[in-house]
């Protein structure tokens, strides 16, 4: 298992290019299911888990080649309808594959699927969904079949819970479903506009994505198309952090300032300056401690729980208490201890902790836990006191493109051990 040894004591400051969204990117891949013609992807982040999903849609049969910053998918090989057991594991956006599956086929068997250990994590209502629009599922040990003997009829949803998964599993399904569906209490975070975007480009319809309420007016066929995925909001703000955590100076291009309303406000109240222009944003931290905030999580455009790991380290080094509050899931404090570790003084309650700042943290050997956490440690160690090391960093190279690198370039010192 890698590590990076991380030299402390630094002052990130530069430009940085974000990525496209992983969590856009994703599903998008596995939608080209629903097709079995030519389709085009820029803006596709390099990242694990993005090869792993590159695997999964080759193991069914699509030919997919990466050309001059573009991915090119053959989706009308595809002949197989079920993806193997060790991919599905490997990731959690494998679940996005049962309903596009599902409607080519009529059949599927899939696994559950794998993923960041931040909760239990359950698919009931990607399942429930697709049961109210008219599919058989039958649930093993640790698969899941399902079938359909006619096309999906288009219902009324209220989703009992706002889940993004959930959101795009229905919306997936309801694209090639006769009638019409309506998603109340749908998710509203950017990536279901893109995923919307990216459905109707190919030839559905449908209305409301980003709102709390989607319809879907069902369609016979999707074509093929082109699409630019949306830049990364959560890798945008990690580096943000980077800057405010760091004393530094940074500007985040390709970006998207309007996708962060809520992160950028909190970074203001830290003292930090920032100004936006039409795909960036800038950071001024240089000279200054930050105030510590309190966060409290929630459905975009709420507080991103995918940021909260971040944050808590911005106010393991800022003046005074605050608390963050977990609202999401049950098992987001992972990274603490290790924060603790390396001198943070956190106390972990239930789905909260509370925060003294502290005027610096000290190197450590750590151990990432998960994807945001992970970032969150790295980050910590190019504060840090000393030279530190971050252990199993497999769980960061998932979710961020070159993360090391990007860091290097604003002045960290991050080598592979
Ligand atoms: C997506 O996970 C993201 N993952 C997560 O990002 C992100 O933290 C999360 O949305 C919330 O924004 C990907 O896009 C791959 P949910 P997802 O369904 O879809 C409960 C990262 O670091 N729930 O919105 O799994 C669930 O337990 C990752 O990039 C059910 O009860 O999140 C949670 O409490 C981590 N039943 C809440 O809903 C279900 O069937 C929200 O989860 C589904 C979810």
């Amino acid at each position: 298992m890698k590590k990076l040894y991380i030299e402390g004591n630094k002052k990130l400051i530069g430009n940085v290019l974000i990525s496209g969204s992983k969590n856009a990117a994703l599903p998008i891949l596995f939608m080209t299911i629903l097709t079995k013609e030519k389709i085009k992807i820029g803006n596709i982040p390099k990242l694990t888990d993005i090869k792993i999903a590159i695997k999964l849609l080759k193991s069914l049969g699509a030919e997919i080649i990466y050309q001059n910053k573009f991915l090119y998918i053959n989706p009308g090989l595809i002949n197989i309808y079920s993806p193997p057991y060790k991919l599905i594991k490997k990731i959690r956006a494998s679940i996005w594959m049962l309903a596009p599956l599902l409607i080519r086929f009529g059949k599927t068997k899939m696994f559950f699927p794998g993923g960041c250990k931040i909760g239990t994590r359950p698919i009931n209502l990607h399942l429930n969904g697709l049961i109210k629009l008219g599919a058989k599922i039958i649930k093993k040990e640790n698969s899941i079949l399902a079938y359909i003997d006619k096309p999906l009829r288009g219902q009324y949803i209220c989703m009992e819970k706002i889940s993004v998964g959930a959101t795009i599993t229905i919306m997936s399904a309801a694209t090639l479903a006769r009638g019409i569906t309506t998603i109340e209490n749908a998710a509203k975070e950017p990536e279901i506009i893109d995923i919307a975007k990216f459905l109707n480009t190919l030839g559905a319809n449908i209305i409301g994505a980003g709102s709390n309420k989607i319809y879907i007016k069902g369609v016979l066929k999707l074509n093929g198309g082109e699409h630019q995925i949306i830049p990364d909001r959560i890798e945008t703000g990690t580096f943000l952090i980077a800057a405010a955590i760091s004393k530094g100076f940074i500007t985040c291009q390709n970006t998207e300032p309007k996708h962060l309303k809520n992160v950028l406000k909190k970074l203001s109240q830290t003292g930090a300056i920032i100004k936006t222009g039409k795909n960036w944003i800038k950071l001024d931290m240089r000279n200054k401690i930050p105030k510590s905030i309190n966060i409290s999580t929630s459905p975009y455009p709420g507080f991103p729980t995918d940021m909260q790991p971040q944050f808590t380290l911005l106010n393991s080094i800022a003046q005074g208490k605050s608390i963050v509050i977990e609202n999401i899931f049950e098992n987001r404090f992972g990274y603490v201890k290790e924060l603790i570790k390396m001198g943070a003084q956190i106390e972990i309650k239930k789905n909260y902790i509370t925060c003294q700042g502290v005027s610096n943290l000290f190197s450590k050997n750590i151990f990432s836990t998960d994807l945001r956490g992970s970032a969150t440690l790295v980050l910590a160690g190019c504060i840090a006191k000393g030279n530190t090391i971050v252990n199993n960093i497999y769980h960061l190279k998932r979710g961020y493109a070159s993360f090391e690198k990007k860091l290097n370039k604003l002045g960290a010192n991050i080598q592979y051990l």
